[in-house]
């Protein structure tokens, strides 16, 4: 059986950033993951990072810009930390090769975001999180590790209150396999899946979260669910919010330049909650296109700041749509794009089990409450992946030797031999569609009581038919029915989990909006939710908001 000091699952810019901060601690680190590193979810990241780097920005408007993004519901002590790392992971980053954008003078070039109050957000073309991505695997390929690849985590081995390693499915070889490890750091990215219409990509199917909350560990704020105002249409491919700050603009079907009614200092670039919202209304109201869309143009940037600036955007829209945007309109509508809440940590990365520590869009440390602004979570990747590594590295040098037995493999080996076993059961990928239309239908960016039961109710039946699911495919090597299956389970837990939360939110807050309940309410609902599984679905509890400098005010963009 394999053993390591820390086992890191997840190799994107997160898992990386941790696997580097431990090994540069002196622990033997191994990476377990089911993607290669470079074709990672962090690659897929366009617009860029924000950090308040010039003379004319600050850092204090840096952590106002985030605090007040997250509706308030952000820990600001923890959003302090963070926006203070920025300059230097930035800096970090170049110097570990990061070729970024530049200005006129040779300066890193900025570009205004949603939500800020000053254009911050650093970027390398429209593909940042590709470019510190393969920075990062430079760098890190210059140190002693192990790596897993195409290893499918499937649980946790928890002893004693300890989380003592990770059993993972190795689609290479078929066969399971354990692996002990005295601190294990999960970093295995979102879960966008759940839903149909995503700006995810395929493989962010939420295993760590939900290897986590199966354990026991408390995940937090799983209800504030973050869609991206602009997906291309049918495909929902990202159009990022870049293009916005470089100056495009929305109009629905009147030719309006809507948003003037919505966010009427700002426009265009209101956080993203304010601006999915404002789409979605036009579109309901009957102002969008026929197919229902609003459009996005760039034509009056002209084609030199197009093609240079938002190279990939340009190939997104012709391949995927037919659409030009240096002479057509770009056709968008919102769809899902980001998980606010995440396995609850502290700011070093430490959940809620000892020897479990979270990074990246799987943790919430929370600094985005209740929202998050645009270009913070790649900036939130490097800033707590490191942390989460030192964190993990700090405890293994002292923890007692981890053990996994014969038992923690047996009980997955067991599971999916039944599910191969069954003649007459259900494909996993029917019961994944079915999850992703009621995600889609009931639980999108306005909310209803009726709709929220409505989805509960049918997550619930999808979770008994799990129960009967089938691997029809009986290859042993890379059997990705069997990947299909268990990924499917993970995304049920985590559903269910976003909706019951959902429901006993009774205000709007950020991303969260239900129609019953219009307003943010900070007397009865300042406060996190946490929920851990109990006997018949999550239960949940609630823990208080940090507060450093900042009282809740109305938001005015
Ligand atoms: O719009 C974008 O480029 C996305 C950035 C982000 O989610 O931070």
């Amino acid at each position: 059986m394999q053993r390591h000091d820390v086992v890191v699952v997840g190799a994107g810019l997160a898992g990386q950033r941790a696997a580097l901060a431990a090994i540069e601690a002196g622990r033997d680190v191994a990476i377990v993951t089911k993607l290669h590193p470079l074709r990672s979810h962090s690659g897929a990241a366009q617009g860029g990072i924000n950090a308040a780097v010039g003379k004319e920005d600050s850092v204090d408007t840096h952590i106002y810009d985030t605090v007040k993004g997250s509706d308030y519901l952000g820990d600001q002590d923890a959003i302090e930390f963070f926006c203070r790392e920025a300059g230097p992971t930035v800096v970090e980053m170049e110097h570990f090769g990061t070729i970024f954008s530049r200005a006129d003078d040779g300066s890193l070039a900025r570009r205004p975001f949603g939500g800020a109050g000053f254009p911050r957000t650093i970027y390398a073309a429209d593909r940042t999180g590709l470019a510190l991505l393969q920075a990062l695997y430079e760098r890190l390929g210059t140190e002693s590790f192990t790596i897993y690849e195409e290893w499918d985590l499937t649980s946790l081995v928890v002893h004693d209150g300890r989380v003592q390693g990770i059993v993972a499915f190795d689609r290479r070889h078929g066969d399971f396999a354990a692996i002990a490890a005295k601190a294990v750091v999960l970093a295995t990215g979102p879960a966008g899946r759940i839903y149909g219409r995503t700006t995810n990509a395929h493989s962010c199917t939420g295993d760590g979260l939900a290897a986590a909350y199966r354990a026991g560990a408390a995940l937090k704020d799983m209800e504030f669910v973050q869609f991206h105002p602009t997906a291309l249409l049918e495909s929902s491919i990202l159009i990022t919010e870049g293009a916005r700050g470089e100056g495009g603009i929305l109009k629905n079907a009147n030719g309006e330049r809507f948003m003037s009614r919505y966010a009427p200092h700002v426009l265009d670039l209101a956080s993203r909650d304010v601006v999915s919202r404002a789409i979605w209304t036009e579109v309901q109201e009957g102002r969008g296109f026929p197919g229902r869309y609003v459009h996005l143009e760039l034509m009056h940037l002209g084609r030199e700041k197009i093609e240079t600036r938002l190279q990939e955007i340009c190939d997104f829209t012709r391949a995927f749509a037919g659409v030009d945007p240096v002479t057509q309109p770009i056709p968008v509508m919102p769809a899902q794009h980001y998980m606010m809440g995440g396995i609850s940590t502290d700011l070093h990365g430490e959940a809620t089990i000892p020897g479990l520590f979270a990074a990246g869009e799987a943790a919430c440390v929370s600094i985005h409450g209740a929202n998050r602004l645009g270009g913070n979570s790649l900036l939130e990747t490097l800033v707590f992946g490191k942390q989460a590594g030192l964190a993990a590295a700090a405890y293994a040098e002292t923890a007692a030797t981890a053990s996994v037995t014969p038992e923690d493999l047996e009980g997955e080996t067991a599971h999916v031999r039944a599910m191969a076993a069954r003649k007459d059961g259900e494909e996993p990928q029917a019961l994944r569609s079915e999850m992703q239309a009621t995600m889609d239908r009931y639980v999108g960016i306005y909310r209803s009581p009726g709709d929220l039961e409505e989805a509960l109710r049918r997550l619930r039946a999808l979770q008994r038919r799990y129960e009967n699911v089938r691997i029809s495919e009986t290859s042993r090597v890379y059997n990705l029915h069997l990947t299909d299956a268990l990924e499917t389970g993970h995304m049920l837990d985590l559903a269910e989990v976003i909706v019951v939360g959902a429901l006993a939110r009774t205000e709007s807050r950020g991303a969260h909006t239900r129609l019953d309940y219009p307003k943010r309410d900070d007397v009865n609902w300042m406060r996190h939710t946490i929920a851990r599984p109990g006997p018949e679905g999550p239960t949940l509890s609630y823990a208080p908001v940090a507060y450093t400098r900042w009282e809740p005010k109305e938001r005015v963009y």
